[in-house]
């Protein structure tokens, strides 16, 4: 709105700092709901970030989703002389595949000049399943890889829409309406008090693993995941929120 056009968007920057307890916010002009560029905007400020901080040879984990996949498509080259490796942060959650966490690490890698490894995983996994494959070594090198990642790149989604674009189970959507979800991260969904109601079992960086990655960033916007990304944030660690105006107005809007 007007005040926001006349004092940037700092002042908005610093309450959502001050709400959702984070180290550092990045706010786009726009609404990402209505318009893709806002998308990409949140995209270029996250390149941008990631020029100042990476090291050489880092390891960076992305998830999937259309906001990871457009910042995929506006990734520059970081630092030429350095190498990155991208790997997708867990295994397949039943995205589609330009929307895959594998397809982003590679798109990713392919703009910066950087390295990737990618996880051929279904999921759900039973755990008999789960077992086997985690032990499988070409499976188990790229896992320690995973874990070992510096940085982390990671998109929110409002918990009901991810339950639905992944077709998940009624009894599981059931389960999910019961205990009030309201948002989604790695497979894990949260109710508004960033409780963990469910978990999509796979393989990958855990919730518990978030607290030893150097930088976890997290890219979500548009109005419709102003509730999910306070959910989000009273548990999950993360050290940068991007976001934009239009979701960080409804965030400050709720309770
Ligand atoms: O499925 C991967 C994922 O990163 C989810 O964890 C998240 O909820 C979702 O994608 C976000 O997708 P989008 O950016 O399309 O809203």
């Amino acid at each position: 709105d007007f005040m926001n056009e006349i004092m940037g968007l700092s002042v908005l920057e610093k309450q959502i700092k001050d709400k959702l307890q984070v180290e550092h916010v990045i706010i786009v002009p726009g609404n990402s709901d209505d318009y893709e560029w806002v998308k990409q905007d949140m995209g270029k400020a996250c390149a941008a970030f990631l020029k100042k901080i990476v090291q050489p040879n880092n390891t960076i984990a992305v998830t999937g989703g259309t906001t990871m996949a457009s910042a995929a498509d506006v990734m520059t080259v970081l630092n030429k002389e350095n190498n990155y490796l991208f790997v997708p942060a867990r295994g397949g959650i039943g995205e589609k595949v330009e929307n895959q966490a594998n397809t982003i690490a590679s798109e990713m890698a392919r703009k910066t000049n950087g390295d990737y490894r990618l996880l051929y995983v279904p999921d759900p996994l039973s755990e008999s399943a789960y077992q086997t494959i985690i032990n499988e070594p070409s499976i188990n090198e790229t896992l320690q890889q995973i874990k070992g990642a510096n940085v982390v790149l990671h998109g929110i989604g409002d918990a009901l829409t991810m339950a639905k674009r992944r077709k998940t189970a009624e009894t599981t959507i059931a389960k999910l309406k019961t205990n009030k979800a309201v948002s989604e991260a790695f497979g894990y969904y949260f109710d508004k008090d960033g409780n963990v109601v469910h978990k999509v079992r796979t393989v990958g960086i855990q919730l518990e693993d978030l607290s030893t990655i150097d930088y976890v960033i997290t890219i979500a916007g548009g109005k419709s995941k102003g509730q999910a990304i306070t959910s989000y944030f009273k548990q999950g660690k993360s050290d940068l929120l991007i976001t934009d105006e239009a979701a960080a107005e409804q965030i400050l809007r709720g309770s």
